[in-house]
């Protein structure tokens, strides 16, 4: 956490998890995703008497208008909220911590975005809701992904798993039994805007086996909803190793993931896939105890992973 001074705002966010229907969910279908507290981003608002605003960040430090690429969405998004807010674009450091891998579908510039506008809101002492904060994290989540479907943003406003389908009002899903999920980072950037745009290519030139494979993930996705709903956890694995199938048949896994989510198998986990948008970035596996989680994080470790973390998902019920 960083440490506050003077006249600031404060504000954290959570990185996520799509446990379910990444990719169909940019087709409308609906996608489940969970909340990753395990790794967060918070930001800090600090007045000061300049005329520019800065931005302190462990990649970036400097000026706003002169941040780089990957921080141009939030400078954005920042712009709009002072616009709507009329104050002066000027007299604040923006500061950023963030522990969650960036580029690792993990959603890492969501839940920067919305640690910095939740933090300028308060700074301003203006209360936000969920959809005026969402709508400038939009703008940063527009900047960074070209047309999400939004999931992200969704998921790390929420603090429970949720039943996300694009353009629709967001439910939460109630977990009958906790679950435990080992989450293991390939090391390699993940290439969200390429696998989307891949897709979208196959569903132009061969629609009938796209839309088979993207059906094939809502079902596998319902199936999960249902199972979650009622506790049955190997019942949860088979969909996840559905929806890695189709996946795979549409083009967004790729060796690296392949090899840890066949290892994760192999050494016992109930169902293993990637997550997020895929061609590197991270996978995740079910098991039924922590123990066995934790086993298995030190064995994709072993077996090439560059990070992975336990983590117990809680029953909601
Ligand atoms: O940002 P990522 O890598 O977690 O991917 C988001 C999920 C996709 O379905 C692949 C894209 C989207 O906009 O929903």
């Amino acid at each position: 956490m960083i440490e506050p001074s003077k006249k600031t705002g404060i504000a954290e966010a959570h990185s996520k998890l799509i446990l379910m229907g990444e990719h169909a969910v940019v087709y409308r279908k609906p996608a489940i995703a969970i909340p990753f507290p395990i790794l967060n981003a918070s930001s800090i608002i600090e007045k000061t008497n300049s005329k520019i605003i800065y931005i302190n960040s462990h990649l970036y430090n400097g000026p706003a208008d002169a941040a780089p690429t990957f921080l141009q969405g939030i400078v954005k998004s920042i712009d709009a909220v002072l616009t709507y807010l009329q104050k002066p674009k000027m007299g604040f450091t923006i500061h950023i911590k963030s522990e969650i891998p960036i580029g690792r579908g993990l959603g890492s510039s969501a839940a920067i975005a919305l640690a910095v506008i939740k933090a300028v809101f308060q700074y301003f002492q203006v209360r936000a809701d969920k959809s005026l904060l969402l709508k400038f994290v939009e703008i940063a989540e527009k900047h960074a992904h070209g047309n999400p479907s939004g999931i992200d943003m969704e998921a790390a406003y929420e603090k429970e798993p949720i039943w996300f389908i694009k353009g629709e009002k967001t439910d939460t899903i109630k977990i009958k039994c906790p679950f435990f999920l080992v989450v293991a980072d390939t090391g390699r950037f993940g290439e969200t805007y390429a696998a989307v745009s891949s897709i979208r290519e196959k569903y132009e030139s061969n629609r009938r086996e796209t839309e088979l494979a993207i059906n094939k993930i809502a079902d596998a996705t319902f199936e999960a909803k249902m199972a979650l709903q009622s506790g049955r956890l190997p019942a949860l694995g088979q969909a996840m190793n559905e929806a890695q199938r189709q996946l795979t048949n549409l083009g967004v896994s790729d060796n690296h993931l392949d090899n840890l989510i066949a290892l994760a198998r192999q050494k016992g986990a109930l169902g293993a896939k990637l997550t997020g948008g895929g061609r590197g970035g991270c996978m995740i596996a079910l098991t039924d105890s922590l123990s066995t989680a934790e086993g298995l994080a030190q064995q994709l470790l072993a077996g090439g992973a560059s990070q992975a973390w336990a983590y117990q998902v809680q029953s909601t019920d």
